[in-house]
């Protein structure tokens, strides 16, 4: 029998010589008090070629393996960029039928861009991350930013519009709100995916000025200010070769010239040869089938092209595995910054913070096109009979659309909310046009009766006081959805039809379009009011109702321009060559001049400019002025102006700075977009903008030389409401280089 006295020695004996060393034996890699680096070393030297290759690939439609034996967690992925997709099935697309991933729904990200105010880019970020957290995922797939190049594209909602600078203010504080949650953003799709149509094979042969003035900033952005931990590569190819492997994309420029030190993801079914997905710089391949391209498949992930043809070339030789090892660094890297950090906060979901995040976000994106006769705001009691006409006012809009579809916890309707404002005696709706249901890369028309729909709805607009027609595109195949590119600019299922009717019955009408793109108006003439509202999310019907009620003042500004014909838009101009290619080939013949670039600089009208929106009040912007008036070329300029309010309500306006080389070696666009400023206003107040424009950024990529060039020179800075609203200008010299 032990004695008490032994016991006690003995357990001493075993704390002072056994336990130390038990902890000391904590691995490094799990230590959070590590630096990452090390943990990173601490790792990978424990794991075989095998656990390594295992981590290049996925293991189900949204996860790659992590290391089981060690402790490393997989890694879970989802869409993005509006909200936390619904959980779907390991191999397969269709739901997994859980009851608790109905999230938020936030506006698309054309909306965001439309705020022109990047504390909304934060909120956006820091709430969806925060719902991404919660549902334990360590990359949220977004933002994109591919630029606005027609308004044909399908997944232009997806985006943040035409100007490379808008796009990479908004950006950074997106992927900063999303990343201080653990959650990695994954910036896509990387690059010159523009378009739907040809999207797995068309090569783009665009020039390099081109390249690094308009495609480029905003990933630049991403990745250096934004300091995004992982990026996805586009379908398409560029120069011949697939963006998800693209030596002079990843390699050079992201990996390279932008110092990116996360992971590149591919777009699911993106990767086509495993010799360059090895070596060209991607790190882990994604799919769309179980052999990671885009056909069924029985084989399993094994047979992707970074898992079993990459361990076999490994072991052949044929591949180094100092590439190998830095593809693990970084997914390694990516676990430590996310499910294995110790700073991950722990999330939240559909909260109604998030709810009040959407709601707020969508108020400050919906642009008032048009409002003559200040037909908008409309007080309650104003009209006895409100007749809302249009599909869009009833159908929802997260669902559809492709990968970034959702299942939400709620989506208020504008036909919902106007009956909440106005009273359900107030209203009488009417359908008027029918779509169809929505089909992922299916058209299927609708059965009902388009002229008897038309029919009825005039019927109800004769008997109004006031029409708020809600229509628009929607997220059908062929509409705003992944895999198709719209088929014209037109208002689909006969709604220039239904207007037109609408019109000679009652006149006194608003239109609200929702869509993430331009459509023609040929009845823009005799509309008093039109809004554009985008896809706003959960809150959509509450956001357009404040504003019509006036409860909110619009602020919001266009991301890109509407033309008034598709062929007056820059790609288009040029013909197939240009846009949608051949499928094998596509010329950006435009070349720099994309969006109001082109407009202005070819002096074609456009229906809308980028950056205009009405409010409901006057803004008067007071004089400009400049701390100097010569510069060098490494030196910011210090701008000031006032903006007063002279209207009747407090509101909110985006100034715009737009600079002009007037001078040039080389063709530059009329006006390029270098800073914008939002600010609220009360009644009669005057408020002090003050802006730093460092001159550096005036410059143009010469193609010869491919450095960055400031010819000297005078510049002229504009100010104003709009880029065809130009309230102040003067100019400056910039001498050196
Ligand atoms: C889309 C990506 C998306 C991925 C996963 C692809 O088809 O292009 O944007 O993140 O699917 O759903």
């Amino acid at each position: 029998m032990m004695n008490k006295n032994s016991f006690i020695s003995i357990a001493l004996f075993c704390i002072i010589f056994y336990l130390p060393p038990l902890q000391a034996q904590k691995e490094i890699y799990l230590d959070v008090n590590q630096s990452i680096d090390k943990r990173i070393e601490s790792a990978l030297e424990k794991m075989t070629l095998e656990e390594k290759v295992a981590m290049c690939h996925a293991q189900s439609k949204f996860s790659s393996k992590g290391v089981p034996r060690l402790g490393i967690p997989e890694i879970w992925l989802s869409d993005g960029p509006h909200g936390i997709r619904e959980e779907v099935l390991w191999d397969e697309w269709s739901t997994a039928k859980w009851t608790s991933d109905s999230c938020t729904a936030f506006p698309a990200l054309t909306c965001l861009a439309a705020t022109f105010n990047t504390q909304m880019s934060l909120l956006y970020g820091k709430s969806i991350g925060e719902e991404a957290r919660y549902r334990n995922k360590a990359v949220l797939l977004g933002p994109g930013v591919n630029i606005y190049r027609t308004p044909l594209n399908g997944r232009n909602f997806e985006y943040m519009g035409e100007d490379p600078y808008l796009a990479s203010r908004m950006v950074v504080p997106y992927i900063q709100g999303v990343q201080q949650n653990g959650v990695a953003a994954c910036v896509k799709h990387f690059a010159l995916n523009n378009q739907e149509v040809y999207r797995m094979g068309v090569s783009v042969e665009v020039s390099d000025r081109a390249l690094r003035e308009i495609y480029l900033p905003a990933f630049k952005a991403a990745v250096e200010e934004g300091n995004a931990w992982s990026i996805m590569g586009a379908y398409n190819k560029f120069r011949g070769e697939h963006c998800c492997h693209n030596d002079l994309l990843l390699n050079k420029i992201l990996k390279g010239e932008w110092a990116f030190d996360g992971v590149v993801v591919s777009d699911w079914g993106g990767v086509h040869n495993s010799d360059q997905a090895v070596n060209n710089g991607l790190d882990l391949e994604m799919g769309t089938s179980t052999n990671g391209m885009t056909s069924k498949s029985t084989s399993t992930y094994d047979q992707y092209y970074l898992a079993n043809p990459y361990l076999k070339g490994l072991k052949s030789g044929k591949y180094s595995e100092q590439i190998l090892n830095d593809k693990v660094r970084r997914i390694l890297k990516l676990i430590f910054r996310t499910t294995m950090s110790a700073n991950r906060p722990f999330g939240k979901f559909v909260s109604p913070e998030h709810s009040a995040a959407a709601l707020q976000i969508a108020e400050q994106g919906i642009v008032l096109l048009k409002n003559n006769k200040h037909l908008l705001p409309i007080e309650v009691g104003k009209y006895k009979k409100i007749a809302v006409i249009g599909e869009n006012a009833t159908r929802s809009m997260t669902v559809g659309g492709g990968s970034s579809k959702l299942k939400v916890v709620s989506e208020v309707s504008p036909l919902q909310a106007f009956i909440a404002k106005y009273g359900a005696d107030h209203i009488i709706y009417s359908q008027g046009y029918s779509s169809g249901p929505s089909k992922y890369g299916k058209e299927i028309p609708s059965t009902l009766n388009a002229d008897s729909l038309i029919a009825v709805a005039v019927e109800v607009a004769k008997n109004a006081d006031l029409i708020l027609y809600v229509g628009g595109l929607n997220k059908n195949h062929l509409q705003d959805c992944e895999n198709g590119d719209r088929k014209s600019m037109d208002l689909p299922f006969g709604q220039d039809k239904l207007l037109t009717a609408l019109l000679t019955a009652n006149k006194n009408i608003a239109v609200i379009l929702i869509s993430g793109n331009a459509v023609a108006m040929p009845w823009v003439n005799e509309v008093p009011a039109i809004v554009q509202a985008w896809y706003l999310g959960s809150e959509a019907g509450n956001a357009i109702a404040n504003v019509f009620v006036g409860d909110v003042n619009p602020s919001g500004k266009l991301p890109f321009s509407f033309p008034k014909k598709l062929e007056d838009n820059a790609a288009q101009f040029f013909g197939k060559d240009s846009y949608p290619g051949d499928g094998i080939i596509e010329n950006y013949k435009e070349d720099i001049l994309v969006g109001y670039r082109w407009f202005d600089t070819k002096k074609i009208a456009p229906l809308f400019a980028f950056g205009h929106g009405l409010s409901y009040t006057t803004f008067e912007y007071g004089k400009i002025t400049t701390d100097k008036t010569i510069y060098a070329g490494n030196e910011t300029v210090k701008l000031r102006f006032s903006i007063k309010n002279t209207g009747k309500v407090k509101g909110a306006e985006a100034a715009q700075v737009y600079i002009s080389d007037v001078k040039s070696s080389v063709l530059r666009p009329m006006k390029e977009l270098k800073a914008f400023s939002k600010v609220m206003i009360e009644v009669g107040e005057s408020k002090q903008v003050e802006i730093n424009l460092p001159v550096k950024d005036w410059a143009f990529f010469n193609d010869k030389t491919k450095l960055w060039v400031i010819e000297p020179g005078k510049f002229t800075i504009m100010i104003g409401s709009s880029s065809d609203d130009i309230r102040q200008s003067l100019s400056v010299n910039v001498v050196g280089s």
